[in-house]
């Protein structure tokens, strides 16, 4: 349904299309929401990416709104350097409980990822001063990735999002360095087993590591699961258990980032972190970042979650971190996301997205490539899945940049009532064009037949005319 309205498109926002107004949201209940664009409300829209990955309980949740209220009522603002808050400490204790035992053993809370590997990035530091080891600078992160949006995220990141920033970061030659990309679709060789991609990565790592000189590195930096960078893409078998083995034989900090992927969207035992689908809870991370789904839209938050290791630093160090943020570990921000957290947990949706999610992401794989049609390959976990266009899905050539496509398949869902996510191919070719979807925790098997429908009714009809354009 749509509804025409009288709207000026100029725009007193300074983001995305700076002068106009560009589409903007003004509803939402469950999976749905109402998008206005060109003065036109487009109505009960289906959302598969909840907005970027955010959205767990999808919008206009009644019960969101009783939490909402009794953390406005019941929270204090306080200086978080100064006074502290209970809710923080809950939220902490939480998370900490939910995650496999001994993993984590503290946390700090921010208001966005971005924010979340910035800190992460100086605990990481005062870590090592604590320890008396100040050469210990390097930190080595992945080519198609990315941590954020402020500078030092974007320094430890590798995408065309960064490159017009990259003359204020830290040094992306001798402290922020850069390690291959693990992408099966593409750069695993042909006859290799994954086994065998993981082990040659692994042995590119490690030669870097021997390269560089163990003394001076610091920490290895992974998505779990690469979110809009390369299009969930999942690690190959042995991975990230071969990276944990050596960080730990080197004594360099395994930094997970699962600010997209983690926090419920992907779990496979009902509770908080992707890593689970691949480590076991003795290999887990040392420090990790989120964000996203912890405050499902309804409040901006971020984490931190530190493990023992790191913690036993500080405590057996200066036992003091001096300065912080003015709304770290806020009260009513913690409060809001804590009760959003049990309210899923209680209603088991963690559980419910990773089936849900992997029947969409079947149901896609079966529907998409049994056709002849521009996707070349389907893949994700759970409540994160991507399908990547390509021209041609034997040589799985890239689409050119220049054709636009990921715009182009983002307007035809959008078309026929689907919000998706869409990213372009890199500019160095290394990834096609990608559509992202990442639907809300709460979606039943009709919502995900419904997904499906659209978007291969759309892929269906851009491959259609790409076809006449002479381009597919
Ligand atoms: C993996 C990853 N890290 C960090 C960020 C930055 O988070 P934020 O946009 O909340 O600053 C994002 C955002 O998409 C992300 O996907």
């Amino acid at each position: 349904m749509t509804v025409t309205l009288e709207t000026p498109n100029t725009s007193y926002l300074f983001q995305a299309t700076v002068d106009k107004t560009g589409s903007q949201v003004v509803g939402g209940k469950g999976v749905r929401v109402d998008i206005e664009r060109d003065g036109v409300v487009h109505k009960n829209i289906l959302d598969a990416i909840t907005g970027a990955a955010v959205g767990a309980l999808g919008w206009g949740d009644e019960e969101v709104y009783d939490i909402i209220n009794k953390a406005a009522r019941e929270s204090t603002y306080s200086y978080p350097c100064l006074i502290s808050n209970k809710s923080a400490e809950e939220l902490s204790k939480f998370y900490i409980e939910h995650s496999p035992k001994g993993v984590f053993e503290s946390a700090l809370w921010t208001t966005s990822g971005s924010e979340s590997n910035e800190n992460a990035l100086r605990i990481i530091r005062q870590y090592y001063l604590e320890r008396g080891l100040p050469k210990k600078l390097k930190l080595i992160s992945r080519e198609d990735s990315y941590h954020g949006f402020t500078l030092g995220a974007m320094a430890i990141s590798n995408n065309p999002r960064i490159t017009a920033y990259k003359d204020y970061f830290m040094d992306q030659k001798n402290i922020c360095l850069t390690m291959p990309s693990a992408y099966t679709y593409r750069n695993k060789l042909k006859g290799e087993t994954e086994e065998d991609y993981s082990k040659r990565l692994l042995k590119t790592i490690e030669e870097q590591i021997i390269t560089e000189d163990p003394d001076t590195i610091a920490a290895i930096i992974v998505e779990t699961l690469p979110g809009s960078s390369l299009g969930t893409t999942p690690p190959p078998k042995g991975y990230l258990k071969g990276i944990r083995d050596l960080c730990n034989k080197y004594d360099i900090i395994f930094y997970l980032d699962e600010v997209m992927c983690g926090t419920g969207r992907s779990n496979p035992n009902g509770k908080l972190n992707c890593w689970e689908n691949f480590l076991a809870p003795e290999d887990g991370p040392d420090i990790q970042t989120v964000g996203k789904t912890l405050g499902s839209g309804y409040v901006t938050i971020a984490g931190i979650l530190i493990g023992p290791k790191i913690k036993e630093a500080y405590v057996k160090g200066s036992g003091t971190i001096v300065g912080g943020h003015t709304y770290s570990s806020h009260a009513f921000n913690c409060a809001v996301a804590l009760g959003i957290q049990q309210k899923i947990a209680k209603e088991n949706l963690t559980a419910n997205v990773f089936k849900m999610g992997n029947l969409m992401g079947e149901k896609l794989k079966q529907a998409l490539l049994s056709e002849d049609n521009i996707a070349g390959d389907v893949r994700g976990i759970g409540g994160f899945w991507s399908v990547e266009l390509v021209s041609n899905r034997d040589t799985k050539e890239v689409f050119d940049p220049s054709l636009g496509i990921a715009n182009r398949i983002k307007e035809q869902c959008f078309q026929n009532g689907l919000n998706v996510m869409a990213m372009g191919t890199t500019p160095t070719k290394s990834c096609s064009d990608r559509i992202l979807l990442a639907p809300s925790f709460i979606i039943t098997e009709a919502d995900v037949d419904e997904i499906v429908e659209k978007l291969v009714k759309s892929v269906t009809e851009l491959s259609k005319q790409l076809k006449e354009e002479g381009v597919f």
